[in-house]
């Protein structure tokens, strides 16, 4: 089990555990964070998963593809830590990654 903390845009965070196999996305929507639209159901299409991924574990995920890219470009909120959920496969190598829900664009 590998741990994956959440802080919702009111500034509450939550630790889930997970066996991983799933992307950070999956794990947050299945979670209760309605917050999280997740539109495209990880398509990489619809930026509705935007994240901040913690500056400690930056370095730990692959960057990010050009479509990620292009998708975040969209995004009135992108910051050097955005990411699309979706696309972060959750691994045990991440346990302990801290992500923030980016606000709604
Ligand atoms: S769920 Fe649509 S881009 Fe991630």
């Amino acid at each position: 089990m590998a741990t994956l903390k959440v802080t919702d845009r009111a500034g509450h965070e939550r630790a889930i555990e997970s066996e991983g196999g799933v992307s950070v996305m999956e794990i947050i929507r299945d979670n209760g964070f309605d917050e999280l639209l997740a539109l495209c159901g990880g398509c990489c299409s619809c930026a509705t998963c935007h994240v901040y991924v913690d500056e400690e574990f930056a370095a730990k995920l692959p960057s990010r593809s050009e479509d990620e890219n292009d998708l975040l470009d969209s995004s009135d909120h992108k910051t050097d830590r955005s990411r699309l959920s979706c696309q972060i496969a959750f691994t045990a190598a991440l346990d302990g990654l801290k992500v923030t829900l980016a606000p709604e664009d």
